[in-house]
């Protein structure tokens, strides 16, 4: 898969799929699953290093997730988050957050928002950096709205998404993740694109969908928002193995004689 690839998957109506990925084990497990694309997000920052927003995730601290993620990946597209104010201090900053990324491996990097950065998008893009945006709620702007609150509700606000939408594509964009949006408007934007849309909490009308990979493997025992379907109940199966492991060693039933070494 590559930028391309998702703009051709959009033309012949086939659902792209993402889920996000920070580290070397997952990115190895991801790769030989026929998602279509791997997110090292900037929830990174919630997700691994427990902080309570985006706002905390450096150019530093994405750098070293994409390393390790690349690396696991097996050539599977990655895109990078630019954190938060990386792109918003002027081109040559956005550059230069953006070039170590993509010297890292990312095949692509996705920043928040377009008004006021529509040039560094541009540049990016005309740069051979495939950018795609993310509209919507905008998490590196979470105190903008007083807390993670659904975004784009009512008429006028639905159509200045659908503005910001059309001014990404025109930008040179390739995708756009729409976030917790009402589903008739993200089906009504997908409609008005023709680059990919792609989906976290704005319903089935999207191109495609994408999940934090914690929540989708049900690993997030602190947060269920009602868009994040678990696909598996990790938490209470790794809560089980460590609990057969402790019980197995107190009753030095662990190690067997074929696990040592004679
Ligand atoms: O950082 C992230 O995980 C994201 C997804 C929610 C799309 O941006």
């Amino acid at each position: 898969m590559s930028s391309i690839d998702f703009l051709r998957a959009k033309s012949e109506g086939r659902k792209l799929s993402m889920a996000t990925c920070y580290d070397y084990t997952f990115a190895r497990l991801l790769a030989q699953t026929p998602v279509d694309g791997i997110l090292v997000g900037d929830s990174a920052a919630m997700v691994m290093h427990g902080h309570s927003s985006t706002i905390s995730a450096t150019v530093d601290m994405m750098l070293l997730h994409t390393e390790a993620v690349v690396r696991g990946a097996g050539g599977k597209f990655v895109v990078a988050d630019l954190p938060f104010l990386s792109y918003r201090k002027g081109m040559a900053a956005a550059l230069d957050a953006a070039q170590p990324i993509v010297a890292a491996g990312a095949q692509a990097v996705k920043l928040e928002g377009v008004d006021g950065h529509e040039d560094v998008i541009e540049r990016l893009a005309s740069s051979g950096i495939p950018v795609m945006g993310h509209l919507g709620l905008q998490p590196q702007s979470v105190h903008a709205y007083g807390g993670y609150k659904i975004q784009a509700r009512g008429e006028p606000a639905g159509r200045e998404l659908l503005r910001q939408a059309r001014a990404l594509e025109a930008a040179g964009a390739f995708a756009v993740v729409l976030e917790c949006i009402p589903a008739p408007l993200a089906a009504e934007v997908t409609a008005a694109l023709t680059i990919p849309t792609i989906g976290i909490g704005a319903g089935a009308g999207c191109d495609g969908q994408i999940l934090v990979l914690q929540d989708l493997l049900g690993l997030n025992i602190d947060f269920r928002p009602k868009f994040a379907r678990r696909f598996h109940d990790g938490a209470a199966c790794i809560a089980d193995a460590i609990t057969r492991f402790d019980r197995a060693v107190k009753a030095g039933a662990f190690p067997a004689p074929e696990e040592s070494y004679h």
